[in-house]
């Protein structure tokens, strides 16, 4: 959650515009309220709003309100907040200052310590104006700064006395040239030009400046200084003030500056969604070998053992990535028959699990490659002896980084906070994990091969799924917004019943109306009793070998009035045409355990079309943040 971002430079000019922008390109990760402080004619200046920076900081009026110099100035921070500790206000907007406003401090992460740190502080006579965990921090580099501390050592000393996680940037009148950083367990990378840098927690704050960067690891902190026309850095550790350490520049080569604007779409999500037909066909792009209808996973080459030995596996993710691996395990045991246990990572890191860690193999799934639960699972499995395996979209993350090894996704940024191209990606993904597993367990390679060769159609049938279904879920959309509906449930069977989860919530995440997804069959087990002319049951039921029995269901919602919307394969349509049910027709596939990657389509669709018709925020729904750091 947050998003963080300082700028200095050498070269003197008004950088509202370019803070602005970059905490724009930074709203993914929260946006209910955002601040900026700049050093300008030795004061610390400071402007902080309620609402996302796109919606509340208009740069010119910014700048005014500032009232900046007409010669520029040097030094700049910004802050989206996500609020975690004390409500969205302007009170608890970062920037934060100490009592005395001459240090300016932005936060990305969570202080766990910060009640204790809080207590010290006000004993000592510090008075605080907000209700967050972050305002310890400029006081506590305040009162070592009295203390006789320089600013820098103040800085890392606070930084070391900080539980929880954090990336930081600190401004200071006592050194007007100066921008200081670190972090622990919450991203940070800079950007260097000859007469600026730029700091942030994403590099899609950066990629207007650069597309080259220096990723700080934890523990890591960065001093940057105006020298004469250029701006200098120098990196060290908290543990080890003195000794600097060296680290290449690397170069984003997995996105571009392309993929963080909308591209002529109205917005992100529409992008996103519309994207899945390209990024299912670059995640897959040389990892199999159609000659031996083997799926080849570079990331994995090291582990062969392992995963050939492997007896069980158990994944762990959240929300859309664990409904993601839910898809996988019901493939991996279906092709491969090994038993798969799917656990939520914020359920897994506190729970005893009863597997062997010497035959079972962990996969933990994540977009962002940030969540807080499912780092925490990582490690927990690691304590406990577990190999583990990413499959994670965000190349250098923190979980990327943790796990044994794995298979990027390559989704490229997800702007869009409801995800959508990031689960079709992590579905390719378990596609290939299926069919490896699956080889060397008994498929033989011309199953392996029919597969794949499917596998390669997915591309144009996603795009047909997509231009063929959009109108007919609009026109869905229209009629369901337009009556009293009650009660929303997605429903399916077998592989089926994860992409009836996914679809569920995508519609509570945009629509913020309350969706059901169960196993068709278990409806007449209770959920039956909540049908009735004001409920909508959505089916996902290709004609597969369950096709009569998904009918029996379909017929037992009809008989109590409910209305009913059918996902389904043209041949089921065509069965389904004397029913009185509202059909969306997806193409016809030979393999029934690839329907996930179409039914999906019109489901993200329908979420979304259905929150516009609400005028609802598809792209920054209410209550969400697109990464989630904390607990
Ligand atoms: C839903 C959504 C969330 C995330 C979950 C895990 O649209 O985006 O449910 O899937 O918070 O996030 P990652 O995949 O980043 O670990």
């Amino acid at each position: 959650m947050c998003g963080i971002v300082g700028i200095i430079t050498s070269e003197k000019r008004n950088l509202v515009p370019e803070i602005v922008s970059s905490l724009i390109n930074l709203e993914y990760r929260g946006y209910d309220s955002t601040g900026i402080a700049i050093l300008d004619k030795g004061a610390i200046k400071r402007v902080r709003r309620v609402g996302a920076p796109s919606d509340v900081f208009p740069p010119e009026e910014i700048s005014k309100e500032l009232d900046v110099s007409e010669s520029g100035f040097s030094l700049a921070v910004g802050h989206n907040r996500w609020a975690t500790h004390g409500k969205p206000s302007l009170e608890n907007a970062h920037p934060h200052f100490d009592c005395t406003g001459e240090i300016a401090v932005v936060h990305n992460g969570t202080i766990l310590n910060h009640e204790t740190l809080k207590q010290e502080l006000v004993k000592l006579g510090h008075t605080f104006t907000s209700t967050t965990d972050t305002e310890v921090i400029p006081h506590m580099i305040e009162q070592k700064m009295k203390e006789g501390l320089s600013l820098k050592d103040a800085f890392l000393d606070t930084a070391a006395l900080l539980e929880g996680s954090f990336g930081l940037a600190v401004i200071s009148t006592k050194e007007p040239g100066k921008l200081f950083i670190v972090k622990r367990g919450s991203p940070l990378l800079f950007g260097i030009l000859k007469n600026t840098i730029i700091a942030a927690s994403s590099s899609n704050a950066i990629l207007s400046y650069t597309n080259t960067f220096i990723p700080l690891t934890d523990c890591e902190y960065a001093e940057f200084a105006i020298k004469g026309d250029e701006v200098t850095y120098r990196i060290g550790t908290t543990f080890n003030k003195n000794q600097t350490i060296n680290k290449p520049v690397e170069t984003i080569t997995d996105h571009s500056l392309a993929d963080i604007s909308k591209g002529g779409y109205e917005s992100f999500m529409k992008k996103e969604i519309h994207a899945q037909p390209s990024v299912f066909r670059t995640t897959i792009l040389g990892r199999y070998d159609e000659k031996t209808g083997d799926a080849v996973l570079g990331g994995l080459i090291d582990h062969e053992d392992t995963l050939r030995n492997a007896k069980g596996i158990l994944t762990v993710a959240c929300g859309t990535a664990h409904n993601a691996s839910l898809v996988g395990g019901a493939l991996i045991e279906s092709l491969a028959g090994i038993p798969v246990r799917s656990e939520i990572a914020s359920e897994f890191r506190y729970k005893k699990v009863p597997l062997d860690p010497k035959d079972t193999i962990i996969f933990a799934t994540s977009q962002s490659g940030e969540t807080a639960d499912t780092l925490e699972s990582v490690k927990e499995a690691k304590r406990k002896g577990y190999k583990t395996f990413g499959v994670i979209n965000v190349v250098g993350s923190a979980i990327a980084e943790e796990v044994d090894a794995g298979v990027y996704a390559r989704a490229g940024v997800e702007v869009g906070v409801a995800s959508t191209k990031a689960f079709t990606a992590q579905l390719a993904i378990f596609y290939l994990l299926a069919i490896k597993f699956a080889r060397e367990r008994g498929m033989t390679a011309q199953e392996g091969r029919a597969l794949i060769s499917e596998l390669e159609q997915i591309p144009d049938l996603m795009m047909k799924t997509l231009a063929d279904t959009e109108k007919r879920v609009i026109a869905l959309t229209e009629r369901y917004t337009a009556k009293n509906i009650r009660v929303i449930n997605f429903l399916g069977r077998g592989i089926n019943v994860p992409v009836a989860t996914e679809a569920a919530l995508k519609f509570k995440e945009l629509t913020y109306l309350e969706a059901g997804s169960y196993p068709l069959g278990e409806l007449k087990h209770g959920p039956i009793a909540v049908i009735d002319e004001n409920s909508v049951s959505v089916i996902l039921m290709p004609h597969d070998e369950l096709f009569a029995q998904n009918k029996n269901s379909l017929e037992q919602i009809l008989s109590k009035n409910g209305n009913v919307i059918v996902i389904t394969d043209e041949l089921g349509a065509q069965n389904l045409k004397e029913q009185n049910v509202d059909i969306i027709t997806i193409p016809t596939l030979k393999h029934p355990l690839l329907y996930p990657l179409l039914e999906i389509l019109p489901l993200q669709l329908f979420a979304y079309h259905y929150a516009l018709a609400l005028g609802n925020n598809v792209d920054k729904p209410r209550n969400l943040a697109k990464s989630v750091t904390v607990e």
